[in-house]
């Protein structure tokens, strides 16, 4: 699959998420009773958080650590938590009683491999593990800690992506607008996106107006990530599809200035032409 141009730090994700997985088998020598239950839900976990994904995310913040001189190590917990939000969020999405799709990513959904209690319980394991990781890895600095969990919390939960997702499953029929549409991507997608660049300008330490500006790249980003998969899909266009409200040729006059304004905000960051402006282009142009 298309990733977001540094190899280098999609396999450090790819790595750091194998070494989680392994984590799993500790708690399961304790639980001898159902060795087989256990091993079904490691196995469905798995199978959804190794398929490979662009990991957007959780490169963005590796991105984002590397503009300003910190090493990866100190971010990938981080952004591995985040991969795991976005991995349950997908599992469950795709269950029968949200989009009750079949395919993730090229393959058969969990629910369809693994039925649909399993798939439940990983999105729950992956949910609340990402906390646990977040806990753990960066218990020596309590205050950093605390600030990334509440961040991550709000961006998940009702105020952030589960609520997107609420919006996007019982619209308010015959009132569909931009408006609306807009709130939702901003919701649904934008959270977790404007989170990873809050969470990571959080990480590097810097001053409060910089994590400012951080926390606009970030939501405008996610946005125009929300409007680029809105044309990607204009084969099967959404109930919340700006597809719905604007021409094909309006939504992508939509993203080249939400395109835009990305790269104004980056502009004010100080931070040397590259990479982060690369990503810009690549959610641009990305085809899946
Ligand atoms: C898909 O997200 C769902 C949305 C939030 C738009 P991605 O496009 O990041 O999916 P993967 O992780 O690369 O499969
Ligand atoms: C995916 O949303 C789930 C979240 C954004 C939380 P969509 O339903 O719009 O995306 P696909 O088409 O399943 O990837
Ligand atoms: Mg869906």
């Amino acid at each position: 699959m298309e990733t977001p141009l540094n190899l280098e730090f999609k396999d450090f994700v790819e790595q750091s998420l194998t070494d989680w997985i392994e984590t799993l088998d500790l708690v399961s020598t304790h639980q001898s009773d159902h060795p087989q239950g256990l091993s079904q839900l490691k196995k469905s976990i798995s199978y959804s958080l190794k398929q490979t994904g662009k990991r957007f995310r959780p490169v963005l913040c590796l991105m984002i650590s590397d503009c300003f001189g910190v090493a990866p190590q100190r971010v990938v917990p981080f952004a591995c938590a985040l991969e795991m939000i976005h991995t349950y969020s997908l599992i469950h999405d795709d269950l029968p009683s949200m989009d009750n799709d079949d395919f993730r990513r090229g393959q058969l959904t969990n629910h369809k491999v693994f039925g649909e209690a399993t798939a439940l319980l990983a999105g729950d394991v992956l949910l609340t593990q990402a906390f646990f990781h977040l806990a753990k890895f960066y218990q020596n600095e309590p205050s950093l800690g605390l600030k990334l969990v509440s961040l991550l919390a709000e961006a998940s939960g009702f105020n952030g992506m589960a609520g997107g997702q609420a919006l996007d499953l019982a619209p308010d029929k015959g009132k569909v607008s931009a408006d609306a549409i807009q709130t939702i991507h901003i919701l649904k997608t934008g959270a977790l996106i404007r989170v990873a660049c809050e969470g990571a300008g959080l990480i590097c330490g810097l001053p409060e107006e910089k994590i400012k500006r951080l926390r606009a790249f970030g939501e405008k980003l996610g946005l125009s990530f929300q409007i680029k998969d809105d044309l990607l899909d204009e084969d099967k266009i959404g109930e919340n599809s700006f597809l719905r409200v604007l021409s094909k040729s309006e939504t992508l006059a939509l993203l080249d200035q939400t395109t835009s304004i990305c790269r104004e905000i980056l502009s004010g960051l100080g931070i040397p032409e590259g990479s982060l402006s690369n990503l810009i282009d690549f959610n641009f142009q990305r085809s899946v």
